[in-house]
């Protein structure tokens, strides 16, 4: 067990540092990620609870598909995968104590969770029918994001299914400079290298990798909004989220950056989920 949890190439490991995805004590540095997860946030992508449970619906893995988790973080979406009982599990998450709680609580045959790279799992070709991530590639560079949209495509069978919810940019057609004002401002509030793109850009770089675009649905992107949080966090979870938010300074004024840098760039920001097919 501790083996596997060990990164599984020098790579992974430079990719976690330079991705944020190394925990940090120092709150004012930590990745938004682990800090709201810290704060008892259990879910922790751009469309909320809704658009994941929309994209599981379309991806419908079932008793008889191999499925594959690109960056699992806290299990909220695993849990309900696990319960589709597919014929087999993979998680690839980069974050060893992510990864060593995943496999406390989801411990099972047919069940592993690796700590390692999606850009680069080495697991053989064609092993999955259904391939998903959330909220992980707006935190990669244009390069990691294809490296990663390859592999899912690498680790597909022939009419296997990719699924993606991502932080999306809008119009389509949105100017330059403001991509580059977004991108500076949620970088700075989130502390990591957030990348989010338009929806044409999304598709294609899917398409660029060789995927059909089969699906789309898009959400806003109210992440911080109390609204939100209650529904996706339950009565209780978003009292608990908001006491922990409160009592705790530092962690504080970083959710009040977070919602000003998410507040000002609303109407140019959505949540996207695409479903894309290997032919
Ligand atoms: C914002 S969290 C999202 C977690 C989860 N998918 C969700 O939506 O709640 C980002 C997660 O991606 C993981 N991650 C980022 N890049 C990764 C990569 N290249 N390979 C595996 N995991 C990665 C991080 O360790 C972290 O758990």
């Amino acid at each position: 067990m501790l083996e596997r949890r060990r990164y599984r190439s020098e790579a992974s490991h430079k990719t976690a540092i330079e991705t944020g995805v190394v925990r940090m004590t120092d709150v004012t540095e930590q990745p938004a990620h682990w800090l709201l997860a810290e704060m008892g946030k259990r879910v922790l992508r751009p469309g909320g609870k809704e658009l994941t449970l929309e994209l599981l619906d379309a991806l419908d893995a079932g008793p008889a598909d191999d499925v594959v988790e690109f960056a699992p973080g806290v299990g909220f979406t695993a849990e309900r995968v696990l319960e589709r009982t597919p014929q087999s599990y993979t998680a690839i998450e980069l974050d060893r104590d992510a990864a060593a709680d995943l496999e406390r609580r989801f411990d099972g045959p047919n069940r592993e969770i690796v700590v390692g790279n999606a850009a680069n799992t080495e697991l053989d070709d064609g092993v999955a029918d259904v391939v998903y991530g959330e909220a992980m590639l707006t935190m990669h560079p244009d390069d990691g994001k294809a490296s990663i949209v390859e592999e899912a495509h690498r680790l597909l069978r022939s009419g296997g299914r990719y699924g993606v919810h991502e932080l999306a940019l809008e119009p389509n057609d949105l100017d330059d400079e403001t991509k580059a004002t977004i991108r500076r401002d949620l970088a700075a509030a989130t502390k990591v290298n957030a990348r989010p793109q338009t929806s044409s850009e999304w598709i294609s770089l899917l398409e660029d990798a060789g995927f059909d675009v089969v699906w789309k649905a898009t959400a806003p992107m109210h992440l911080l909004r109390p609204r939100r949080v209650l529904d996706d966090e339950g009565l209780v979870g978003a009292v608990r989220f908001g006491v922990n938010v409160l009592t705790h300074p530092g962690a504080r004024r970083r959710v009040r950056d977070l919602r000003r840098a998410f507040t000002a760039h609303e109407r140019h920001m959505n949540a996207i989920a695409l479903i894309a097919e290997k032919p």
